[in-house]
């Protein structure tokens, strides 16, 4: 007798908080919050892929909010806010019913919110096991998403509308600093899909939804699998927009990383010629096509990196040409050239003179003291002045660079 009376009363304690629990972790109630510092825990989804929140970036003590991966090792940001700035520790966002989210400084100053798109009250907000993080009405209508605002990444089930773009970031994760201007729909398939209607991936890839509702599929047929991998679609911060696919599940090894299914374009250093800006790489840098169509960086001989720690960033020249120095002698007792094949930088001349043979060339620059770099390519020649921008190997032109370096005093 006695034991049938406990039975259904642990049943109804067992049952009653693990009730509450899954209300209060899946679905965020209004007035939850979260702190920037390191035992901060994330928004989960439901299937505990994605999470919400903030993660510590280089340098230290600066947070960004943002939505990542919470089961892989390898740390992957698919969504942040505000532009990608990060904010210091002690930040607060929270939930609120007229602003949705509300990004704090410790001090309580207001950085960022998703209010301006908020037609009505926020009831709650969810953190979808797709990888969209939702603000949810009291009537069930979704209020804002975060798919609606994608920054570099697309994911499964996620649409890119006419007009909409992704930005990359400007370098590795460490770093969310902005250069407003870089690689803002550059990519040959950001170009297309302005022509098109509506940029769509989902199970089979990366689609182009036509006007005339046909598809034009991107991706290469035989997608690994969306139920045992994640995918998803970046446009990284050295303009190559990549298909990467990871194993959702981890093995005993835990090597698992995110493989490139395809990307675009073929050449990046090809690709990319702004009118202003240095290019893929930094001024007076080269592009490289290395492996998986990555470019890299090299600076030429006799110029080095500003900045050691960044390879794709800008390049010093150990020699300046001065015009002063010039007439201290004779040109050809001052100054050499490295001369390199295939390196051709197609912006910052100055002046080009047509016939020209590869001495008349080589003398031009040497006598001229604005010359900094001579390009030689098809009976022309170009004089270039620094910054170089735009480096890139190019080994359909046939080109030659003449370098202007100061010969060594002896
Ligand atoms: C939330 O995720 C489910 C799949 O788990 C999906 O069917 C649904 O469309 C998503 N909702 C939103 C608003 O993203």
């Amino acid at each position: 007798m006695a034991c049938s009376t406990t039975y259904p009363m642990l049943f109804v304690l067992l049952i009653f908080p693990l009730h509450i629990l899954a209300q209060t972790k899946f679905t965020i109630p209004l007035g939850s919050s979260l702190t920037a510092n390191q035992e901060t825990t994330p928004w989960l989804s439901h299937s505990g892929d994605f999470a919400f929140g903030f993660k510590q970036i280089q340098p230290q003590n600066q947070f960004l909010l943002c939505i990542y991966y919470a089961k892989i090792k390898d740390t992957t940001i698919i969504w942040y806010a505000n532009d990608g700035y990060p904010v210091p520790r002690g930040s607060i966002v929270e939930l609120n019913p007229q602003n949705g989210l509300i990004l704090r400084d410790p001090q309580g100053k207001m950085i960022w919110s998703t209010s301006p798109i908020i037609a009505s009250n926020v009831a709650y907000a969810v953190m979808n096991n797709t990888g969209n993080f939702v603000l949810v009405g009291s009537d069930s209508s979704v209020l804002w998403e975060s798919f609606r605002y994608p920054t570099d990444t697309l994911l499964p089930t996620q649409i890119l509308e006419i007009d909409d773009k992704l930005v990359s970031r400007k370098s590795e994760p460490t770093n969310f600093d902005y250069d407003s201007e870089y690689y803002i729909g550059h990519t040959s398939i950001l170009r297309r899909s302005q022509l098109s209607y509506r940029l769509i991936f989902d199970e089979l890839g990366l689609n182009i939804l036509k006007r005339n509702n046909q598809r034009l599929l991107l991706t290469p047929p035989n997608v690994p699998s969306i139920s045992e991998n994640y995918h998803r679609l970046s446009l990284d911060f050295d303009g190559v927009l990549t298909h990467y696919y990871h194993p959702k599940s981890t093995t005993s090894t835990g090597n698992e990383r995110w493989s490139t299914l395809w990307s675009l374009p073929d050449n990046i250093c090809l690709a990319i010629l702004g009118e202003t800006g240095s290019g893929v790489c930094g001024y007076n840098n080269v592009c490289h096509l290395g492996e998986n169509q990555r470019p890299y960086c090299v600076c030429p001989k006799g110029y080095s990196l500003t900045d050691p720690n960044n390879k794709y960033g800008n390049c010093k020249p150990k020699f300046i040409p001065s015009c002063d120095e010039f007439g201290k002698g004779n040109p050809e007792d001052l100054y050499d050239f490295d001369v390199v094949t295939d390196v051709d930088w197609p912006l910052s001349d100055f002046e080009r003179i047509y016939p020209s043979a590869e001495e008349e060339c080589r003398k031009a620059c040497l006598e001229d003291c604005f010359c900094a770099v001579a390009i030689y390519r098809s009976n022309s020649c170009w004089k270039k002045k620094l910054p170089l921008s735009n480096g890139r190997v190019d080994t359909t032109l046939n080109v030659k660079a003449f370098l202007k370096i100061r010969k060594v005093s002896t």
